[in-house]
Order: C-alpha cells, then sequence, then structure tokens
C-alpha cells in the first residue's frame, strides 16, 4: 500500500520573487506583522531588504531575532509571546529551516495558548487556525516552504519532535533563488545534501508513493547536476535555480514517505551533539544507499545514475549499490562537505548515544500509528553502529 501524498501550500517561485512579500502581505489583509529569523541572516542584508519590501506596502514591521539552530522550545515560545504581546496578524519567516520552523512555531501560538508541548505530534493534533504566515527560505536544503509541520527542540527529553496541524500552517512560501546567492560554500554543500537526503530517502522509503516518486526522481537529478556548480560558484544562477527547485521538491517528495536511516542518524547527531542538520544526514548516505540495494534496487540505481555514476546493463544488486555508494561519495569530496571526524567528533561517543536514540525514534514512529519504520529494511542497533563506523572512516577526505 502506498502513503498519502499531501499538497503543499501555494509557492511562489523565482528569481526576484521575494520583492512580491509586501504586496502578498497586504492581500492576505495583514496590518502588523513579526519577522522571524537569526542574527546570521540579518547581517548579510537580506532582512532589511525584505523589511522594506513589506514596509512600502504601509505593513508595520516587529522582530523576533533571536532564532536558534534545532529551534528549542523556549526560543519558540519566546517569539510566539511577543508577537501576541504586538498585536502581530501576520508572521514572516526568512531564513534557514530553524528560522522557518520558529516562524511556524510563532504563528501556532498566536491563536494557540503555550505550552508548546501539548501540540507536539503529527497524529491526532487538533489546533486552531492562526494567522497568514510567508516562508522564505535563504538556503536550499530544507524544504520547509513545502512541510505541513515544523521540528522543534524538545530540550526536556533532549530529542527532535514536530508541531503539526492547521495553526502552524503556511500559507505562501516564496521561494528567490537569488537570496541563496551569499551562502558559504560549505553550508551550500551541507544543506543541498539535506534536499537530496529528503529526496532519496522518500523515494526508497517503506512509504514511498507513486506522486512523491516523481518528484523525488526531479529533485535527485537537479542536485546531481547542480550541487557542486552552486558550491564551486556561489553566483551560478542557474545552479542557485536548480537547488532551490530541488529543495522544494525535497519537501514535497517527504510528504508522506518521511525520510529513513540517514536523516534518523541525522536528528540524532544534531540533538545529541549539534551537528549542523544537513550535515548530520548526509553523513551515513553512501552506506545506506548500498545497505539498501537489495530491497529498492531500480531505486538506487536511478539515484547512481542522476548522481552522475551511471549503472552499466546486466549489473549486479551488489555492483548496483557500489555505483550508488561511490556517487554519493564522489559527491561529498566535491562539495567540501564536511566529515564526521571535520567536525571534531569522537566515535567512541557516537556508537554510545546515537545507535540506541536511532532505534527507539523508529520505535515511536511505529506507534504513532504508522505501523512500520521508513528504512526499507529493519534496522537493530548493530546496524546503525556499522554503518556510523563505516562512515566515519570511508567519508573522510584529508586535505591534500
Ligand atoms: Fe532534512
Amino acid at each position: 500500500m502506498e502513503s498519502i501524498y499531501c499538497a503543499p501550500n501555494p509557492i511562489l517561485f523565482g528569481v526576484g520573487s521575494s520583492k512580491e512579500t509586501g504586496k502578498k502581505l497586504k492581500e492576505f489583509g495583514c496590518t502588523k506583522v513579526i519577522l522571524v529569523y537569526d542574527m546570521g541572516i540579518k547581517k548579510v542584508g537580506v532582512v532589511d531588504k525584505i523589511d522594506e519590501i513589506i514596509k512600502a506596502e504601509g505593513i508595520e514591521t516587529v522582530y523576533y531575532d533571536n532564532v536558534q539552530a534545532d529551534p528549542p522550545i523556549w526560543s519558540v515560545e519566546e517569539a510566539g509571546a511577543l508577537a501576541v504581546k504586538e498585536g502581530c496578524d501576520g508572521v514572516v519567516g526568512i531564513g534557514g529551516g530553524s528560522s522557518l520552523d520558529t516562524a511556524k512555531g510563532t504563528k501556532l501560538l498566536i491563536t494557540n495558548p503555550p505550552p508548546l508541548r501539548q501540540y507536539f505530534g503529527r497524529v491526532g493534533v487538533v489546533t486552531k487556525p492562526s494567522v497568514p504566515l510567508i516562508v522564505i527560505p535563504t538556503t536550499a536544503g530544507t524544504g520547509s516552504e513545502c512541510t505541513p509541520g515544523g521540528v522543534i527542540t524538545d530540550t526536556e527529553k533532549n530529542i527532535k519532535t514536530n508541531i503539526a496541524g492547521t495553526g502552524c500552517t503556511v500559507t505562501l512560501g516564496i521561494v528567490d533563488p537569488e537570496l541563496t546567492v551569499g551562502l558559504p560554500r560549505f553550508i551550500t554543500a551541507y544543506t543541498g545534501f539535506d534536499a537530496l537526503g529528503h529526496c532519496a530517502e522518500a523515494y526508497t522509503s517503506r512509504l514511498a508513493n507513486s506522486i512523491c516518486s516523481c518528484i523525488a526522481r526531479e529533485g535527485i537529478q537537479l542536485i546531481g547536476k547542480y550541487l557542486v556548480r552552486a558550491c564551486n560558484d556561489g553566483t551560478d544562477m542557474e545552479a542557485r535555480a536548480g537547488m532551490s527547485l530541488a529543495a522544494s521538491l525535497g519537501g514535497m517528495a517527504m510528504s508522506g514517505p518521511y525520510c529513513h536511516l540517514p536523516h534518523d542518524i541525522g536528528r540524532s547527531l544534531g540533538t545529541k551533539f549539534h551537528v549542523p542538520h544537513g550535515n548530520g544526514c548526509c553523513a551515513t548516505l553512501p552506506q545506506v544507499l548500498q545497505m539498501i540495494a537489495g530491497v529498492k534496487t531500480e531505486e538506487v540505481k536511478f539515484i547512481a545514475g542522476a548522481l552522475g555514476n551511471p549503472v552499466p546493463d546486466g549489473a549486479s544488486v551488489e555492483e548496483i549499490g557500489k555505483y550508488a555508494y561511490d556517487a554519493a561519495l564522489k559527491l561529498m569530496k566535491d562539495t567540501g562537505v564536511p566529515s564526521l571526524q571535520d567536525l571534531k567528533l569522537n566515535l567512541d561517543d557516537l556508537l554510545r548515544e546515537v545507535p540506541a536514540e536511532v532505534v527507539m525514534q523508529m520505535d515511536i514512529f511505529k506507534k504513532l500509528g504508522f505501523g512500520v519504520c521508513t528504512c526499507p529494511l529493519d534496522i537493530t542497533e548493530k546496524d546503525v553502529a556499522d554503518v556510523l563506523t563505516r562512515a566515519y572512516y570511508e567519508n573522510h577526505f584529508p586535505k591534500e
């Protein structure tokens, strides 16, 4: 049986599209909006640009500039309280996934009182509709502009969880590739790998569906064509636009199938070791593609080809797995995405924390009503430990 594909919110896509932000807010009837972002994105001038565009339409703005990586409950509640205190009737999230998720939580809390904790989970959560929300990604990775919920860190339990429901839906995503031009190479690399994970994992998920698979295949091809180009020349607008599109497609592709093992490991690396999301999620991708070639043969074969390493006719399952592994590994090397060793992580520490956490999270997912885990293979703690150990040594390219 296939999972359900849910069409996302409207998306305004294209170079220069962020200039429409003010007009769109006016169409939605907003008079005072809260901008949600972090200081990094403020420093590169993007926030001021959007702020001017909004004010030009006679709309007042207030600012929440304290977005945290892997947004913790306290930060989202802080932003929500500010929006309520200021009487905001609209929310604009600007930045990477953390800013967009914080903006979703801010919208939620405007009509749904805190604590935020009571809205966690995807099943059976009822929330009241809220004010309009525009999200404007400045990275090409998270796809958060196309996903129905937001990822929040439960700091008490030290796990990542989700907010969901009508209270936090995106009213409009504005994807302007021009905003990604100033991204440093390493952020371009790991956010691009995040998008690849969304597409490749949704495509090979146990809950894959035909519609999401079409979307995922296009996303993987775009990433194969453009990720290295975007890393090598940040001003290459064709590559930037290709990657922005791939990221949005990734958000759509995982709406139903979800992601699997590489993202499960990535989430654990994020909460326990503060590894940036995209960086953690690609850390084991080559090994996992190789591992699942026996059960997702055609899909893995497609991924190898789309990433520039086409599989010859008559190749065995083992060879197909190796082609995909080589393709993903080469992409890591060519983009210069930081390895687990580059991040100064200790393998023993990882093995102590990550395998148990990943298997526990898979069990929670099963109990939430899905009945199965999304990984196409049943996974034990030993499997996670093996994959992680291989990735630690194999996916590392000492600088020459
Ligand atoms: Fe992700």
